[in-house]
């Protein structure tokens, strides 16, 4: 099958065929596109895919990611740090990532931390120490910059200093990593092998984030010298897995790249819901500059998004559900964060914030997770445009006086039974989902105008249906 698809040099390469399974030829489409599923299926997998959360985070893209990943020789992590939490369950076992790319998890799959990564050492081993040691499996890239420990106080000290202000960070030194590295006080992972340029690095920015942690009168005390020691060690330990990101990457687009998005779109550091967002960009164009790769190498974009919407942070939720559906969504769907514990608040799902990340994103298709979380409900809704003072909105605002100011409209749906997990797998298996999921589907996808791809029934890798 993949001799039908003409070859050019690989860097050259915009759409190419990487691997086919066939049970029947005259289901292979005219273009590589994602076809179809059944009980004799085809998957076709292209060079490049971006694995991207359509809402605020936690959309289940560390499942989605480690079930495409079994089509592809490499995942990467292009932005972010240890703020996300990406869980992957296999066979009932739950393995919780928050730095190290979840293609890890997958014996044939190199895991690549790219520059756009801010990256805690700290973190990063004990998480390579719970699966074993995995150093063999990871590239960091030399150009991601690396959470320090004063990077910690900082984000701790800012948010007490914002007060109402605060966008309830994970408190893991994200902003001030991302801060230092626009206002070049970074540090890079290469820097850590370099032991003069790092010296110089310290040299510079440890008085000056002495002089904030002074201003916010945290008491700490930065010793130059124990941090040196402290990153001297991390680079030694690291040596071996610091490389060229990008370049490992090109090297490896012909057996399939997968860009594993962290956060959400509404979290962007530029479309979000700004300034209770993160620093980074989790839009396929941030993944691939994040990543060190040609955007337009990427040849499908895959939007996760929850059948509802969960938020941890603060800021404005329009559709939030303070009541019983919302205490249903967090007990049944486990809505509480991986990285934090902090309980996840719970609303409908918005077709207004989709809209906006379909606009950024483009998504090729759609991985639609939760699904079951839902079963048992009566009715559901969904939020089609916002009503306001100033009139209807049908697209999502950046204003957020006015987002607050926002109240839902809604279209009502009916609900679907709930189903134990071998249900749904047995519905699945016969292509025989209740009416009301495939009405709840057709609905989203219409309006957005984007097919589904993927649905998620369950936490566990086997919970997962490919649709035609
Ligand atoms: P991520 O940050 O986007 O990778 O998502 P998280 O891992 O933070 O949160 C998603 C949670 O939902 C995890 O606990 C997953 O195991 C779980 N999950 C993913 N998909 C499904 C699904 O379809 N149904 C249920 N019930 N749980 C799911
Ligand atoms: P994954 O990859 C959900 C939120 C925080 C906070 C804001 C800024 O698991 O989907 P930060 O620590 O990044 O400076 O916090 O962003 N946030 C996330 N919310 N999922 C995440 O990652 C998140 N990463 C950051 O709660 O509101
Ligand atoms: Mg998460």
């Amino acid at each position: 099958a993949t001799g039908s698809v003409p070859e050019r040099p690989a860097l050259l390469r915009t759409r190419r065929l990487t691997h086919a399974r066939l049970t029947d030829d005259s289901l292979l489409p005219p273009t590589d596109r994602l076809t179809c599923i059944g009980p004799s299926w085809v998957t076709l997998i292209v060079g490049v895919l971006a694995v991207v959360g359509a809402q605020w985070g936690d959309e289940g893209k560390g499942k989605i990611t480690d079930w495409l990943a079994a089509d592809v020789g490499t995942v990467v992590r292009g932005q972010g740090g240890s703020n996300a939490g990406h869980t992957v369950v296999i066979d009932g076992v739950s393995h919780k990532l928050h730095l190290l790319p979840s293609g890890i998890l997958r014996s044939e799959v190199l895991a690549i931390a790219g520059a756009g990564m801010v990256i805690d050492p700290e973190q990063l081993l004990a998480e390579l120490e719970q699966l074993g040691d995995s150093r063999g499996k990871l590239l960091i890239s030399e150009r991601a910059h690396v959470v320090m420990p004063y990077h910690r106080l900082l984000d701790g000290a800012e948010e007490r200093a914002k007060e109402g202000g605060a966008a309830g960070t994970t408190g893991k030194g994200i902003g001030p990593a991302y801060g230092d590295r626009a206002t070049r006080f970074g540090i890079r992972m290469g820097d850590l092998l370099e032991p003069q340029t790092l010296r110089e690095r310290l040299e510079r920015v440890v008085p000056r984030t002495q002089a904030l942690l002074d201003y916010y009168g945290t008491g700490d005390r930065l010793e130059l010298e124990q941090l040196y020691d402290l990153a001297a060690g991390w680079g030694r330990t690291l040596k071996g897995c610091i490389g060229n990101a990008s370049l490992a990457i090109a090297e490896r687009l012909d057996r399939g790249v997968l860009l594993e998005g962290a956060q959400g779109v509404h979290i962007d550091i530029d479309h979000g819901i700004y300034p209770f967002v993160t620093s980074s960009s989790p839009t396929p164009a941030g993944m691939a500059q994040g990543a060190g790769i040609a955007p337009g190498l990427i040849d499908r974009v895959v939007g996760v998004t929850k059948a509802y919407v969960t938020r941890v942070g603060t800021g404005p939720f329009p559709t939030e559900l303070e009541d019983a559906t919302g205490e249903h969504m967090r007990d049944v769907g486990g809505e509480f964060g991986t990285t934090t514990g902090r309980p996840r608040r719970c609303g409908w799902l918005d077709m207004v914030m989709l809209e906006h990340s379909q606009r950024i994103c483009g998504f090729s298709e759609l991985a639609i997770t939760k699904l079951d979380v839902l079963g048992g409900l009566d009715k559901i809704r969904v939020c089609t445009a916002y009503e306001t003072p100033h009139g209807r909105l049908e697209h999502f605002p950046a204003s957020m006086t006015l987002l607050a100011e926002c109240t839902p409209i809604y279209e009502t749906l009916a609900g679907w039974p709930a189903l134990s997990p071998a249900e749904w797998q047995a519905a699945a298996a016969v292509d025989s989902l209740p009416v009301e999921v495939n009405d709840f589907i057709t609905f989203l996808t219409s309006r957005l105008g984007v097919p589904a791809g993927l649905l998620s029934f369950g936490p566990d890798r086997e919970a997962t249906l490919r649709l035609r």
